[in-house]
């Protein structure tokens, strides 16, 4: 009963961290999580493997792969240009749907969800080595919302404010299932995953060892 019923439901409210960015805790069904995950591992097969992005010269430690478009350190492009030249996967409408509902749930009647259109999605696989480093997410024309999805390994997520990368910043617990979306005000925020923790991933999420989380985004190109 105690796995049922624990304290921890009580202890993750669903919460608004700075206007514009909301976090679910447990958005995301256990079956759904394995549902996700198993699309993921079909996206890993190809026609663009994960790979690790090198940013001004450091090769990150996530390993992605996109859908939609694909990003590369400042843009986005049809093909990954920078791993094998190959077309990425067409952006599914089950994500869109995803996506609409995510902000139907983050912002109700602030934001017209239906017309929320994302078309492309970072798809990244975290080790427990893995780390992201305070970045903003800028490379979109668009200043749509960026709506995330976690599965697995829990993380510490870092959000920051759209000025710096030190404080003030606000740190949260980002488990398997938890959604956050941030737009308006904090689209531009910095942010990053700056521990991961192993052996958190719950029994059924359909991953047993690491992280996935899943960014939805307008690009803002035709
Ligand atoms: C990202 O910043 O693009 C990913 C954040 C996360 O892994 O939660
Ligand atoms: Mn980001």
């Amino acid at each position: 009963m105690s796995t049922l019923f624990g304290d921890e439901l009580l202890s993750r409210p669903r919460r608004e961290i700075a206007p514009g960015a909301v976090h679910v805790p447990g958005w995301l069904r256990l079956d759904q999580q394995a549902w996700i995950a198993e699309r993921f591992r079909g996206w890993a097969a190809g026609p663009v493997p994960p790979r690790a992005a090198s940013v001004r010269g450091h090769r990150m430690s996530v390993r992605t792969v996109c859908l939609g478009w694909h990003w590369q350190p400042y843009r986005y492009t049809r093909e990954a240009t920078d791993v094998n030249g190959a077309r990425v996967l067409g952006f599914p409408d089950w994500l869109v749907r995803v996506g609409r509902l995510a902000l139907a749930e983050a912002y109700g009647d602030d934001y017209p969800a239906r017309e929320y259109t994302p078309d492309t999605a970072l798809a990244n696989f975290y080790d427990s080595e893995a780390r992201m480093g305070m970045h903003q997410d800028k490379d979109e024309a668009s200043r749509e919302p960026v709506v995330s999805l976690s599965i697995g390994d829990s993380c510490l997520f870092r959000f920051c404010n759209t000025e710096t990368r030190a404080k003030p910043y606000e740190d949260l617990l980002l488990a398997s299932g938890d959604l956050f979306v941030f737009g308006g005000p904090s689209r531009l925020a910095y942010h990053g995953v700056p521990a991961l923790y192993p052996g958190t991933a719950p029994p059924g999420c359909g991953l047993e060892a690491g992280r996935i989380n899943i960014t939805l985004r307008v690009t803002g190109k035709a």
